[in-house]
């Protein structure tokens, strides 16, 4: 059973969010910075590579064992962007110029299909143990009309498959039900500690 853990992570959200539900299972959890480790390159073309890479690196160079996750946005329409790049479609991490710019690809595209995806890739690499990985995918499509002040990046244009609202219209324990986020540790959790 892991009992300590380093977050391929410098986004204080999401390593709080992986304290919230892991330390209550008796894990320590680290973060890069506070082991002032390196920002690790994403030069994978998947979810999957990026996600790899970056629980790898850090796993070496700590001797702890590593969590890290990579995830996006994947538009039909646009041939599955911007997917491993959708952090950095945003320019300057603007989003909302993001979602602009995503809601004119498609008008351009021409395509009134606007079904998207979002999936995550969680990693874990043990000293002397081969990676481990948890994936999880939302299906939903993009709307135009950006609704709702809650969540991150895409989440005002993203209606899942089966709902009339946007992950942004949601409150984060019912978007964190649905995501691809979610079910990525739902599954790591089931897994690694029977939780
Ligand atoms: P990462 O931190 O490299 O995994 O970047 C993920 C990027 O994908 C974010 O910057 C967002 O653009 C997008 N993304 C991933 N998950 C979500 C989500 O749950 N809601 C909205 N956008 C997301």
């Amino acid at each position: 059973m892991l009992k300590e853990l380093v977050i391929a992570s410098h986004n204080q959200g999401k390593i709080n969010e992986f304290k919230q539900m892991l330390e209550p299972l008796g894990v320590k959890i680290y973060s890069a910075s506070e082991l002032n480790l390196p920002d690790v390159e994403e030069t994978g073309t998947t979810f999957k590579e990026n996600a790899a890479l970056k629980a790898e690196a850090l796993s070496q160079i700590s001797g702890k064992p590593c969590l890290a996750d990579d995830s996006g946005l994947c538009v039909d329409a646009l041939g599955g962007r911007p997917g491993v790049y959708s952090a950095r479609y945003a320019p300057n991490r603007d989003f909302d110029k993001a979602m602009i710019m995503l809601i004119n690809e498609l008008k351009d595209s021409g395509s009134d299909d606007w079904s998207a995806h979002f999936s995550c890739v969680l990693a874990l690499k043990e000293p002397d143990r081969p990676t481990r990985f948890y994936e999880g995918k939302v299906e939903g499509r993009i709307t135009a009309d950006r609704k709702g002040s809650n969540g991150f990046g895409f989440d005002p244009v993203f209606i899942p498959q089966g709902y009339e609202r946007t992950f942004a219209e949601m409150s984060s324990e019912e978007k964190q039900n649905l995501s691809h986020r979610g079910k990525a540790v739902a599954a790591f959790l089931q897994k690694e500690f029977n939780a």
